[in-house]
């Protein structure tokens, strides 16, 4: 594209109109020259998956909102649809942030998946300390069910109604809900759901349940029985908070009995953690383990996409909750797409997977203001290695290079090109280099693809 565009003088835009037409010919031409860099869900939606990240309302500008509308075509709420969110205190509801991400996914034409309605936690102190009779509580379950899938009726593609309710050992788990109301407070509660919007896929959600295993299949056993008895089930949520290296042997197989059923199967939380500091081993195993949950997916026609419990390490519960462990999404803390980023496009039917054997060139935003931004480049080496680098790229809308450390980059009209520091030009087989920049953009700040040499 460049040498293209390269053969047009000032002069010559100035001839004709003739020569203006070829000209917006070419600049059309541009998009196709980055054909690698499809977003994820054009390549879902081609495959008729979806593909979703649990977002954080506050936070949906700038990159991460970039990147959130862009890359994704389902959201599902990280927090702001539970309880403890949307009712503080008794009769006080806040739907703020929930409307916020309600009105960010319509506005970039994105489904919703409602999370979460009935669930042993986060729930509010008012609920979760009362004392209750039965009755009391069963009226305090559909009240509320009732007062939030009304609010959002018409507008959210499916709700994860019942979330965890069993224990590893495919008992149920011991709750506010189970211990008042029995083990029917997940058919009434599927029920109110449907009663106040008929449109939603209803699920029920639960985590280690990924593989054929004894919790899987007290779910299993569940969903038959509802659906044996005309309880409204459209399907099941497998969360996928899985670790590096363990994705079960029996993910497919397991999907495919659900689906078996005859209800949609959705991956709805997956996060893939691995021990800190991460390494490029690690990394690279990640990928293929999200490739693998993604294949899974891809190969049973009952399910319907994967969710990503946050798309970046720098909003993921992991590090919070699971001490020394992260790095669990596709994206890493500074939005720069890693392997696992790559595998899950793979997946998909794209094609950015970095070949084996080569060194690889990632450029990622980091941060942007009104009219300047400051960039990072990612340069990774698997089964090859270099002792110099060179990484180049076109800037697609006027960006210009203000400075750079860890390389020294020079700017031609569009085309940068960036060349490592004295300290720094050796990248290991297995190991990667990182440079920066800020730079000024206007209108628009596209992400141009690099090449490394
Ligand atoms: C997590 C959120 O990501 C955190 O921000 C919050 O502090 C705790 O909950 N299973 C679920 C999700 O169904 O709702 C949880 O989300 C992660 C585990």
């Amino acid at each position: 594209m460049r040498s293209l565009r390269s053969g047009f003088s000032p002069a010559s835009l100035l001839t004709g109109a003739a020569t203006l037409v070829t000209l917006g010919a070419l600049l059309v031409a541009a998009p196709a020259a980055q054909a690698a860099d499809t977003p994820l869900r054009d390549l879902a939606a081609a495959k008729g998956k979806a593909i979703g990240t649990a977002v954080t309302g506050s936070k949906l500008t700038g990159t991460y909102g970039d990147i959130a509308g862009a890359q994704f075509n389902w959201l599902t709420p990280g927090n702001a649809m539970k309880w403890e969110t949307v009712e503080p205190s008794r009769g006080t509801y806040n739907w703020a942030e929930a409307d916020q991400i309600v009105a960010f996914a319509q506005a970039h034409n994105q489904q919703v998946r409602g999370h979460t309605l009935v669930w042993h936690s986060q729930n509010p102190d008012w609920l979760e300390n009362g004392t209750w009779t039965p009755a009391e509580l069963s009226t305090l379950l559909q009240d509320h069910i009732s007062t939030e899938v009304t609010r959002y009726k018409g507008r959210l593609a499916a709700w994860d109604v019942v979330n965890e309710p069993f224990n590893e050992d495919g008992t149920y788990r011991s709750t506010l809900w189970y211990n008042g109301l029995g083990a029917d407070y997940i058919a009434q509660a599927l029920t109110w759901a449907r009663a106040a919007d008929a449109s939603a896929k209803l699920y029920i959600n639960d985590y280690n349940v990924e593989g054929v295993n004894a919790k899987s299949t007290a779910l299993y056993n569940l969903v038959k029985s509802l659906k044996e008895r005309g309880v409204p089930i459209d399907g099941v949520g497998l969360q996928a908070h899985l670790i590096l290296g363990q994705v079960p042997a029996t993910f497919q197989q397991n999907i495919q009995r659900f689906a078996d059923l005859g209800v949609d199967v959705a991956i709805t939380e997956l996060d893939i953690r691995m021990q800190l500091p991460a390494s490029e081993a690690k990394l690279t195993q990640q990928a293929a383990d999200y490739k693998a949950v993604l294949d899974a997916c891809v190969a049973v026609s009952g399910c319907s996409g994967v969710t990503v419990w946050g798309f970046t390490d720098s909003d993921s519960w992991i590090p919070d909750v699971f001490e020394g462990y992260g790095a669990a999404t596709p994206y890493d803390e500074n939005y720069v797409p890693k392997p696992a980023y790559h595998a899950i496009a793979t997946a998909l039917g794209g094609t950015t997977t970095p070949p084996t054997g080569a060194c690889t060139a990632t450029y990622g935003v980091t941060s942007q203001w009104n009219t300047g931004f400051t960039g990072q480049v990612r340069i990774a080496c698997s089964g090859a290695a270099l002792s110099a680098w060179r990484v180049s790229w076109s800037f697609g809308a006027g960006q210009r290079i203000t400075q750079a450390w860890n390389a020294t980059c020079t700017q031609t009209g569009a085309a940068v090109s960036c060349v490592n520091a004295s300290y720094n030009g050796t990248v290991p087989n297995g190991g990667s280099v990182t440079f920066g920049f800020n730079g000024a953009w206007s209108g628009s700040n596209p992400v141009p693809a690099v090449t490394v040499g």
